[in-house]
């Protein structure tokens, strides 16, 4: 059986993806040695990372995302400022911020939930809460301490502040393939909030 490795997320438009692009153009030139930069076309809010799924249960994905999106009205999100997990003194992920109204909690804690239900791992186990963020680079496993400490100061030069707002008016069901040239996403399934 061939299994997908599949996530829930929010899809960015273009222009912020562009946006985003800009703002971090020199922060992306002085870092590129240690860090893997996601293509502008590829940043997504990610509410749930399902893993590896057998074709068998994406019936019952898809009925859940549905109806988890109808639960939920549609809001809009801001993208704004910059910053890495899991600190700045140890960067792994680089990724843009989101301010978000009570809707985006909710909708992920309903999709959390039911998936939970379907046999996927609750991301609320051990404490990890929601952090909704757009992962824009992931630094080089074989960063040594000076790499990090260039990284951090790259970072905090950079200043990025409202780089648009973002109506979320649907949630989508990715495919993940893991290439040499990096992971390809691909959308499965689009269902909207309730409009
Ligand atoms: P991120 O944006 O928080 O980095 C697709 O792989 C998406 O699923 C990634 O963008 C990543 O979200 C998220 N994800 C969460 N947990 C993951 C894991 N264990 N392996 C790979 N991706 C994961």
């Amino acid at each position: 059986m061939n299994l997908l490795r599949a996530f829930i997320a929010l899809e960015i438009p273009n222009t912020i993806q562009q946006a985003i692009l800009q703002a971090t153009r020199v922060l992306q030139v002085e870092t590129r040695a240690f860090i893997r930069w996601i293509a502008p076309e590829n940043i997504h809010l990610t509410l749930k990372f399902l893993g590896d799924v057998p074709p068998t249960s994406m019936d019952n994905i898809t009925q859940m995302l549905r109806t988890e999106a109808d639960a939920c009205q549609p809001f809009d999100i801001q993208i704004e400022g910059l910053g890495s997990f899991p600190s700045l003194k140890r960067p792994r992920v680089v990724y843009i911020g989101i301010q978000a109204p009570a809707g985006l909690e909710a909708l992920y804690r309903g999709i959390d939930s039911a998936s939970k239900r379907l046999g996927y791992e609750s991301d609320a186990k051990g404490g990890r809460g929601f952090s909704p963020h757009l992962t824009i680079g992931r630094v080089r496993g074989d960063a040594s301490g000076t790499d990090q400490q260039k990284i951090r100061r790259a970072i905090e030069a950079t200043t990025i502040d409202s780089l648009g707002t973002a109506r979320v008016d649907s949630v989508h069901l990715y495919k993940s393939e893991l290439k040499p040239g990096g992971a390809v996403y691909s959308k499965l399934f689009s269902t909207p909030l309730n409009l």
